[in-house]
């Protein structure tokens, strides 16, 4: 089984968005998905829950100890992620995944994260794989310029730029992801997570 953390201590960096479309994703590859959720606040599990049967299997945590071997585990995490727990989040997964919103908040708030996300010791020894995607960005706009430059000197690989769309307000409060829909039906969106689909398809 393979692992992927969707992690930033920064509060509505769009972590569970990422983690339930990765879920999604994998489930659409007809692979045998966990998705595991760390948050008190339970956004993914719900997001399950609401998950419509007919659609590709996701299996939750607490069902997946009976009877699942599972390809793939996908970990949501809460806010304020930090210390022990950190450790412990990260150790447990060959990838890392940091969404970065472009506000400034939000770039302090993921520096100081990724400066302790460096010293952590899998990522260290690269047993953990970390790599950011820039999350509600509007390509035009002189905030996507700062997040570029912030994320060029990160040192991490940056995946993709994912735009601002009701698209995933709409995926949230129905369970589904945009690799649920008809082919072409989110083709734009599609398209943006290819580098980041390719990245995990690597491993
Ligand atoms: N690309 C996007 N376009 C439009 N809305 C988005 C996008 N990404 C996230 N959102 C919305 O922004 C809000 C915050 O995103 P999300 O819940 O994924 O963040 P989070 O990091 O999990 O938050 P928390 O730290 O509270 O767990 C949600 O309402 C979500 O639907
Ligand atoms: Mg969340």
């Amino acid at each position: 089984m393979r692992s992927i953390l969707v992690a930033n201590p920064k509060g509505g960096s769009g972590k569970t968005t990422l983690a339930t479309h990765l879920a999604g994703y994998l489930a659409s590859l007809g692979r045998q998905v966990v998705l595991a959720d760390l948050d008190r606040q339970q956004s993914a599990a719900g997001w399950l829950e609401r998950r419509p049967a007919q659609l590709p299997t996701i299996h939750s945590h607490h069902a997946s100890k009976k009877s699942v071997n599972p390809d793939w585990m996908v970990i949501d995490s809460p806010a304020g992620l930090h210390g022990d727990k950190l450790t412990a989040a990260v150790k447990l997964a060959e990838l890392v995944i940091v969404p970065v919103q472009p506000s400034a908040f939000d770039m302090l708030a993921t520096g100081d994260f990724l400066r302790v996300l460096r010293k952590e010791k899998a990522v260290r020894k690269e047993k953990s794989q970390v790599a950011m995607v820039g999350m509600r960005v509007d390509p035009r706009t002189r905030s996507a310029a700062e997040l570029a430059d912030f994320l060029l000197a990160a040192e991490f690989p940056v995946l993709t730029y994912l735009r601002d769309a009701q698209l995933y307000v709409q995926c949230a409060n129905e369970g589904f992801s945009l690799f649920d829909l008809p082919p072409g039906r989110a083709a734009r969106d599609v398209e943006q997570w290819q580098p980041l689909l390719e990245w995990i398809s690597a491993y």
